[in-house]
């Protein structure tokens, strides 16, 4: 049995991947940085908890992924136009960045990052400038 970490465990994919990955009797370290109480009951419900992180925070993510054996990073801003375009840059460079270099700062060898279907060119309905 493996113990997978999954960034963005409270989202649309971090929670049928969390639910997958229990089911098939893996140990899961469920992160997001939104973890309010419902979410938490309900994440106890399927089997695991919720640990509040906020990944763009190196040593909260380096804490989180300490004794994992991979990580499904999900956690990002997921789209253009919810925030002003350099905050969901910046955040989602820093967090991709404490992902990687935590998960080696840990050890941890397997890292599987949801990157985009857009970088293969699906075109948005507004062409990026
Ligand atoms: N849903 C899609 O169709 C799709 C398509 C292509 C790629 N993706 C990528 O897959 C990933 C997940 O997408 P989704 O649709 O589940 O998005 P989502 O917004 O539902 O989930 C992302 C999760 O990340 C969490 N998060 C954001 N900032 C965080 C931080 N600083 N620290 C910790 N957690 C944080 C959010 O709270 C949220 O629960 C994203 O990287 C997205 O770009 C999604």
């Amino acid at each position: 049995m493996t113990t997978v970490a999954v960034t963005g465990a409270n989202g649309k994919t971090g929670r049928v991947v969390v639910a997958d990955l229990l089911e098939h009797g893996h140990d899961v370290v469920a992160l997001d940085i939104v973890a309010g109480p419902g979410d938490r009951d309900r994440m106890a419900r399927i089997g695991t908890s919720l640990l509040g992180a906020d990944l763009t925070d190196y040593g909260q993510a380096v804490d989180a992924l300490q004794g994992v054996d991979a990580v499904v990073h999900l956690a990002n801003i997921p789209a253009p136009g919810l925030f002003p375009a350099a905050h969901t840059l910046n955040t989602n460079t820093v967090m991709n960045n404490n992902v990687f270099l935590a998960a080696a700062q840990n050890k941890v060898s397997r890292v599987v990052w949801a990157s985009s279907e857009t970088t293969l060119g699906l075109p948005f309905d507004v062409p990026p400038r």
